[in-house]
């Protein structure tokens, strides 16, 4: 190779390797732009919607105070919690992935903190339900969408006490359904069920007690109704990506 011809192939080398390097930079930041990985440490972000958005299924009431008050106190006691600590800059999703070393307040109000921001983004009115990707995949692990359902709300009704039902991506980027106690979710080291969540629904009293009191059955049966599977099934693309 002549001087001129090494000349021109470190060059191509060169534009070769910068064109990959800004295509990759490029792909992981579009593929955190939808998920939960921009959560904000410093800011308490806005409900995406009214507080009567969800009527008459989740009502205005209810969303005022579980929004308002239950979770803005876990996201200013999680920020208290962080302050001072090597959690103040990390990502959520590694703090949960260590949240047993990590203490109770973190993880208590952490898990708080994200999983009412993952619940609002799932909910809404007028989707049109589960992408042809999802349906293949909720077939597959479950047999039928009906099958899926009964699981996620069987998960819901039958989590004792306080706590949260999902549907999460696994490892294996098949799908599974389960439940955490209190504020735990499947991001976390101690959670029976791992994975990506991309549903859940929140089955604390303070979720549902104004409007169904102790029914707990009925409000799950309503939650269906409100299910943004539009989000739903971008939260599943992201996460088998
Ligand atoms: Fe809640």
């Amino acid at each position: 190779m002549n001087r001129i011809n090494f000349v021109k192939t470190i060059a191509l080398v060169s534009v070769l390797s910068f064109t990959a390097l800004t295509t990759m930079c490029g792909q992981t930041t579009n593929s955190k732009t939808n998920t939960m990985e921009n959560l904000s440490l410093t800011e308490f972000p806005a409900l995406p919607y009214a507080y009567d958005a969800l009527e008459p299924y989740i009502d205005a009431r209810t969303m005022e105070i579980h929004y308002d008050r239950h979770h803005r106190a876990y996201f200013n006691n999680f920020v208290a919690a962080i302050k001072g600590t090597s959690y103040e800059k990390m990502p959520v999703e590694q703090t949960f992935a260590e949240i047993s070393r990590a203490g109770d307040a973190i993880r208590n109000n952490g898990g708080g903190y994200y999983n009412h921001v993952l619940f609002w983004k799932i909910l809404g009115k007028g989707s049109s339900g589960p992408s042809a990707e999802l349906s293949a995949a909720i077939d597959k692990a479950f047999g039928s969408f009906d099958k899926f359902r009964e699981s996620f709300s069987t998960a819901a009704k039958t989590r004792f006490g306080s706590g949260w039902a999902w549907l999460v991506v696994t490892p294996e980027k098949t799908l599974a359904v389960g439940s955490t106690p209190n504020q735990d979710n499947p991001l976390m080291d101690v959670s029976p069920v791992k994975g990506t969540p991309i549903l859940t629904i929140d089955v604390w009293e303070h979720a549902y007690y104004l409007k169904y009191q102790n029914k707990r059955p009925d409000y799950v049966e309503a939650f269906w109704n409100v299910v943004n599977w539009d989000v739903v099934n971008q939260l599943y693309r992201e996460a088998v990506k």
